[in-house]
């Protein structure tokens, strides 16, 4: 079975092309990469320093139609057995694109449509890589979404165990790399600027880990309006801002929080595999210390490559093979999108 998966939740127009090749009797079936093709339009919203939804929206128009005639022609297909496309969560009109593209092709083809959650294809994008997925925690951190979830089975319903209350984890990497002048998008560039730096020059909060927070949610706000608050201080000071040690110390705070409340979730769910996923997992140090603490709590750790951790339409073919050889019924023409799809 060859499965395409489109999407288009955010800004980068992805169309990936997969084969789903059954287990044997009751084994795991296997998934193959074929086709892997994104337009990106991150450029396009650097110099507003994030995501403009209606910019986003025109891109996806521009590229969706080439993207699937590239991906078609990587793969050597005329056209795939079935059609997975991200429904949400994410922007309204972006959304509104990837589906009507998928809906055209799937009417065009006559091959059944299936509605997909853009936070599972994070979490089965990984069995591309690492092969058949026990049961997991992940932990989903990009520029849109901050997850922590418990996945039974990637054909089953996910359930999310917490998230976060304010801003995305991405979302304040960049803000605070906005803060110290680092560029757009800053995750990156703060991450290069942070091996430069002492991660305890300065204590910045951990928000929500206090005993009487919930265990397993998330809030940003709080260090970032430390960081904001530490910098206006130097500037009134008339002392030079130290770039690489708030950089070093905030993503220490985050990489911090991100990874005791991923291992805490193993730890009281008896769950022995973390996996990662989303953009902002290519922080080095929310990889090291994920690393570190999974070797300590007896936990194995899955992290899919950079290029397949951000957003792609590969994550989403894959999620769909799943569903779909978990006997899935396709979407009617008529699905909607859900820009606040929860998982
Ligand atoms: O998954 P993604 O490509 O797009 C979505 O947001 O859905 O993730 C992009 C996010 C941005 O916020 C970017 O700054 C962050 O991931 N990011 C990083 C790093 N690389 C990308 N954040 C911290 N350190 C990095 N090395
Ligand atoms: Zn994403």
């Amino acid at each position: 079975m060859i499965v395409m998966g489109v999407e288009s939740s955010c800004d980068e127009t992805g169309v990936g092309i997969v084969e789903w090749t059954p287990g044997e009797g009751d084994g795991p079936g296997e998934v193959t990469l074929l086709a892997d093709e994104v337009a990106s339009s991150v450029d396009e919203h650097a110099r507003f320093g994030g995501v403009v939804p209606e910019i986003a929206s025109r891109a996806h128009l521009e590229a969706i139609v080439p993207a699937m005639q590239r991906a078609r022609e990587a793969a050597g297909i005329d056209k795939p057995d079935a059609i997975a496309v991200t429904i949400g969560p994410g922007l309204a009109g972006a959304l509104l694109v990837g589906v009507a593209a998928a809906k055209a092709y799937s009417l065009a083809w006559d091959v059944p449509l299936y509605a997909m959650n853009h936070l599972g294809g994070h979490v089965a994008v990984d069995t591309l890589e690492h092969g058949p997925m026990p049961e997991c925690v992940a932990l989903l951190v990009s520029g849109g979404h901050t997850h922590l979830l418990h996945v039974t089975d990637l054909a089953d319903p996910i359930v999310e165990l917490g998230t976060t209350v304010d801003d995305a984890a991405g979302e304040a990497f960049d803000k605070v790399a906005r803060l110290l002048d680092l560029g757009f998008p800053g995750g990156p560039e703060l991450d290069k600027a942070a091996a430069q730096g002492d991660p305890h020059a300065i204590e910045f909060p951990r928000g929500m880990t206090g005993p009487r927070d919930a265990r397993y949610d998330f809030s940003f706000s709080g260090v970032k309006t430390a960081v904001a608050r530490y910098v206006e201080k130097c500037r009134r000071d008339g002392v030079d801002v130290p770039v690489a040690d708030i950089a070093a110390s905030f993503q220490e705070a985050v990489a911090d929080v991100l990874t005791l409340k991923a291992v805490r979730a193993c730890t009281d769910l008896g769950v022995d595999t973390l996996v990662l996923g989303g953009g902002a997992t290519a922080n080095s140090r929310i990889r090291s210390l994920a690393q570190e603490r999974c070797a300590a709590a007896g936990i194995t750790l899955r992290v899919p490559k950079p290029r397949l951790c951000t957003d792609n339409g590969v994550m989403i073919a894959t999620l769909g093979a799943h569903v779909i050889a978990g006997g899935a019924q396709p979407s009617p023409l008529t699905v909607a999108t859900d820009p606040g799809l929860s998982v």
